[in-house]
C-alpha cells in the first residue's frame, strides 16, 4: 500500500472555503480508501503569517476540528499537529545544509513577496526557509507519495531536489517521493468571477461558517457585468454560480418543484430568470450539500477531550516514525552518539 503525506496550514480564522474543500480535502478524504495516509495541520507554517498567539492556536485547533468533520478516520489515517512532532524541525536544521540560498531564492512564494516588498529586508527568513521545513515534513515520513495544490508543487519538486542531495552525500537513507497534483481539480474560481478562490482576496464561500454569513458572501457573488436587467440574455460561463452549482452536484436537491441548474441556464441565456433566484437557489443547495459536515464540527467542537485524544493518538503514531529516520538521519551525518 502506498503511503500519500499532506499538510495544510492553518493560516485564517475563516475555516476552510469551497476552493480548500474541492482542491483539497475533498482528494485528501478520498485517498484515505487507496493508500496510508499521513495528514498534518502545518502549524509551524502558520507562523509566516500569523502573529496573535490566540490566533494561532484557535485557528489550528479550527482546522483540526473542520479535517476531522469532513471525514478525517484517526483510526486509519495518521493525523497530527506539526509542532508536536519536534524531530521534523529538528531534521529541517541537518537539510538547511543541502540546499542553496540561490535555489530558495527561485521559490515562487519568496520571489511574489519580493515582488511585492520592493525589498527583501521585510521579508523574514522563516518564509525564505519554508522550502526547508516543507521538505522535513515530507521526507522525515518516507511516504510515496505527495498529493498538493499546483500551487505547492514547486516546493515538493525541490523537497525531492533536497532528499537526492542528502543522499548522494550520506547514502540512500531518505525516500523521494512522487508529485501528484490533481489536474482534475482546476483552480475554483472566486465569487469575484475573475481570480481563484483565496481568503486572502476575499472572494471566498466559507463553509462553516454563520448561515447569515454564507448568503452575503453568496449574494456578493458578482455575474455577468455585461447583463444589466434580469431580462437581458446572460452568457452562464459569466456567472461563477453556474460553476459552483455543478461542482457541488447540483442535482442533490432535484425535486419536481426544483428547476435543475441547466434549466436555469437556458433561462439565465434567454434573460428569464434573475441573480436573486439563482443565487437563493445556490445558497439552499450549499447548505444541504455541507448540511452533515456542518453539524459533525458542531457536534466535535463540544468534545474537548475526544479532539485531544486524536490529537495524541496521531502524535503517537507519528512520532515513532519520525523518531526512527531521525535517528537513522543523525547516524548517516555523523553527529556523535
Ligand atoms: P488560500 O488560497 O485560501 O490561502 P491555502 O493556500 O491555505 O488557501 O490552500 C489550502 C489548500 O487548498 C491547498 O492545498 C490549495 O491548493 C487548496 N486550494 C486553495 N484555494 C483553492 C482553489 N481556489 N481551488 C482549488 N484548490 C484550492
Ligand atoms: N505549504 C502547504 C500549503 O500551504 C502545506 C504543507 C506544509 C504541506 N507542509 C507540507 C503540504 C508538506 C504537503 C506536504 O498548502
Amino acid at each position: 500500500m502506498k503511503r500519500l503525506l499532506s499538510g495544510i496550514t492553518p493560516s485564517s480564522n475563516q475555516g476552510l472555503h469551497l476552493g480548500n474543500y474541492l482542491g483539497a480535502v475533498k482528494p485528501h478524504i478520498e485517498f484515505q480508501e487507496k493508500g496510508e495516509c499521513f495528514y498534518f495541520v502545518a502549524d509551524l507554517h502558520s507562523l509566516n503569517t500569523v502573529f496573535k498567539p490566540e490566533d494561532v492556536t484557535k485557528n489550528t485547533e479550527n482546522i483540526f476540528i473542520e479535517y476531522l468533520a469532513f471525514g478525517i478516520n484517526p483510526d486509519k489515517t495518521t493525523f497530527y499537529v506539526q509542532s508536536d512532532i519536534p524531530q521534523i524541525t529538528y531534521l529541517q536544521t541537518i537539510l538547511n545544509n543541502t540546499v542553496t540560498v540561490s535555489e530558495l531564492s527561485r521559490m515562487h512564494a519568496y520571489k511574489d513577496k519580493l515582488q511585492n516588498h520592493e525589498a527583501g529586508n521585510n521579508i523574514s527568513f522563516g518564509l525564505f526557509s519554508y522550502p526547508v521545513l516543507m521538505a522535513s515534513d515530507i521526507l522525515i515520513f518516507k511516504p510515496d507519495i505527495v498529493p498538493v495544490g499546483e500551487d505547492q508543487s514547486q516546493h515538493v519538486e525541490i523537497a525531492r531536489e533536497i532528499g537526492k542531495t542528502f543522499n548522494n552525500r550520506y547514502g540512500a537513507i531518505l525516500k523521494i517521493p512522487d508529485l501528484y497534483v490533481n489536474k482534475e481539480v482546476a483552480r475554483v474560481l472566486g465569487t469575484d468571477g475573475k481570480r481563484k478562490m483565496s481568503k486572502s482576496l476575499g472572494n471566498v464561500i466559507s463553509i462553516f461558517s454563520p448561515e447569515d454569513e454564507i448568503k452575503k458572501q453568496i449574494m456578493n457573488i458578482i455575474t455577468d457585468p455585461s447583463r444589466i436587467h434580469p431580462t437581458d440574455p446572460g452568457n452562464p460561463e459569466k456567472n461563477p454560480c453556474f460553476l459552483y452549482l455543478k461542482l457541488i452536484e447540483h442535482d442533490l436537491l432535484k425535486s419536481d418543484s426544483d428547476p435543475t441548474t441547466l434549466e436555469m441556464e437556458q433561462q439565465y441565456k434567454q434573460g428569464k430568470i434573475g441573480d436573486v433566484t439563482i443565487k437563493r437557489y445556490l445558497f439552499n443547495s450549499f447548505l444541504q450539500y455541507f448540511k452533515d459536515v456542518r453539524d459533525k464540527k458542531k457536534e466535535l467542537a463540544k468534545n474537548k477531550d475526544f479532539i485531544n485524544e486524536i490529537r495524541v493518538k496521531g502524535q503517537k503514531k507519528a512520532t515513532e516514525l519520525a523518531e526512527k529516520t531521525l535517528t537513522e538521519v543523525k547516524n548517516a551525518v555523523g553527529l556523535w552518539k
